[in-house]
């Protein structure tokens, strides 16, 4: 049987948890060469023996912190090493603080930026002069990234994810003349441990808010993980600089 990324190298960050576990796993399944990494060196560990388990092929380094430009640099050197080339770059870890402007210090403000778009940058940075011919790249934006929010008050994150799915476009632009294409996910509300222990707690406002998500529920890892197999893949061979959003309508439907 023939996977939808046979052989294609794809290089996943934050595969010790939620959505990039999800995808380590899809992407193998789909016949992919994953290459993980996370700086949670347990989670990791449990991702590989979950993908090697189902038959699926992965390397992993963890720890690594994905915000050191010294540690990026040379992970992607070692991959280059091992395996040649990089066919799909899916850059999905981030970590991240919610307060609202007036509360965010400008440490917190500093720590989210470092969070979530310097962990972009800097493996899209490293990775670039080794990305094949036709090599597709997927970010991970947010519904955070194209709305406000009356209720999980986040100005940083706000700021960016925003700056995550501008990030794509100007990739989709500097990487075209290579057939490289760059696009992203933009989840909603996905039940991860990130949120689950946040805004998805039984106590959190916003648990009352996902009620009114047009299609009545919460998502998965899983639904994530198959927007972005589809858009790494050879089928979305002519999509690039698109944002998808996979958030059960919640934020194309207005509430009433
Ligand atoms: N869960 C949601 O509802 C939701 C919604 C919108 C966007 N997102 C985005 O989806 C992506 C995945 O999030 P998730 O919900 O699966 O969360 P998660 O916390 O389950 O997974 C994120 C992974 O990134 C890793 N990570 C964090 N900082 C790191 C660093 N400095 N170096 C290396 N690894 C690091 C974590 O250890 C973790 O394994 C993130 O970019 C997040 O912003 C999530």
């Amino acid at each position: 049987m023939t996977g939808r990324l046979d052989g294609k190298v794809a290089v996943i960050t934050g595969t010790a948890s939620g959505q990039g576990r999800a995808a380590a796993e899809l992407f193998a399944s789909e016949g992919a060469i994953v290459v993980g990494c996370d700086v949670d060196a347990a989670g990791s560990a449990e991702t590989v023996r979950l993908v090697t388990a189902a038959g699926g092929t992965i390397t992993s380094t963890h720890p690594l912190d994905l915000t050191d430009d010294a540690a990026v640099r040379d992970w992607i050197a070692q991959v280059v090493a091992d395996f040649g080339r990089i066919d799909i770059l899916y850059a999905n870890a981030g970590a991240t603080r919610f307060a609202p402007v007036a509360d965010t210090s400008y440490d917190d403000w500093a720590w989210v930026l470092r969070h979530e778009l310097d962990i972009v940058f800097l493996p899209v940075h490293h990775a670039w002069p080794h990305l094949s011919e036709g090599a597709s790249i997927v970010l991970v934006g947010s519904t955070a990234g194209i709305t406000g929010s009356m209720t999980n008050t986040r100005i940083a994150h706000t700021a960016t994810k925003g700056g995550v799915v501008a990030m794509t476009k100007q990739l989709a632009a500097e990487g075209a003349s290579r057939g490289i294409r760059a696009n992203c996910v933009s989840p909603g509300m996905i039940l991860t441990p990130a949120t689950q222990g946040d805004l998805l707690a039984d106590d959190h406002p916003m648990r009352q808010i996902a009620q009114h998500i047009p299609l009545g529920r919460i998502g998965q890892p899983i639904e994530v993980a198959r927007a972005a197999l589809f858009l790494a893949s050879d089928e979305a061979s002519y999509i690039t600089g698109a944002n998808l959003v996979i958030d059960g309508g919640w934020s194309a439907v207005l509430p009433g």
